[in-house]
């Protein structure tokens, strides 16, 4: 963590018990801990959310469930996230956070390939919903994006995450690796979207925050 980012997490409002419970076992039993959102991002959804008070709210990549947990803290009464995972092996220690975060009966883990799960979501009329949060597969966010533009309601938000990929995005030339790739080509696709308004703020590693319009 460099200088401007400490300071900021000193700043910032702490996190709760349960989130530091995730984070903890995200270190112990995973290898990819640099995934999870982190107590800043983390704070920041929860307030988009209450500032936006989604009545449903879909996250698309759970991993162990920090953001998930961040999302739901910051929902309407009766509000409800559902959230879709590929990696069946992270169930347990999911649940078991929601579980501790009190969010149990406000999330509803969706397990399988997301771009699956969006078509059984739409084929089962579910949505409309108000929040988005894209944060799986960098190779595939335009796939996502597509699948769930019309799941969104008019004036809904959908927020992409990892959209600077460590200031990758702007080299030019651009890297050839298909994250770096399809991250420019989804920054380029919403930027030229007429449907949306976007801007796109650096918070960590960047987050796209996404109006729809019509
Ligand atoms: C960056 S992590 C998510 C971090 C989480 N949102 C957080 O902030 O705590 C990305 C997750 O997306 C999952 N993922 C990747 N491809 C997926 C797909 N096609 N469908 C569903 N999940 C996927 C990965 O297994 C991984 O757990």
């Amino acid at each position: 963590m460099d200088i401007l980012d400490r300071y900021i997490a000193e700043h910032s409002s702490g996190q709760t018990d349960a989130l530091a419970w995730i984070e903890r076992q995200t270190n112990i039993r995973t290898n990819h801990a640099r995934m999870l959102s982190g107590a800043v991002q983390g704070r920041f959804l929860t307030m988009l959310t209450e500032m936006i008070r989604p009545a449903k709210a879909l996250e698309i990549g759970t991993f162990t469930g920090y953001s998930a947990v961040c999302i739901a803290s910051g929902l309407p009464e009766g509000g409800h996230l559902d959230t879709l995972e590929i990696n069946d092996e992270l169930e347990d220690l999911i649940l078991e956070g929601f579980d501790r975060a009190g969010m149990a009966d406000r999330i509803t883990l969706r397990t399988g390939d997301a771009k699956e799960t969006l078509q059984r979501l739409k084929a089962d009329g579910a949505g409309p919903y108000d929040l988005v949060y894209i944060d799986a597969n960098k190779r595939e966010y335009c796939t996502y994006y597509e699948l769930v533009f019309d799941m969104v309601r008019t004036g809904g938000y959908i927020l992409a995450d990892n959209v600077l990929w460590d200031g990758k995005v702007c080299l030019d030339p651009l890297p050839g690796d298909r994250q770096t790739r399809e991250i420019a080509r989804f920054n380029d696709m919403v930027r030229d979207d007429p449907r949306v308004e976007s801007v796109i703020l650096p918070v960590r590693d960047g987050l796209n925050i996404i109006r729809k319009k019509c």
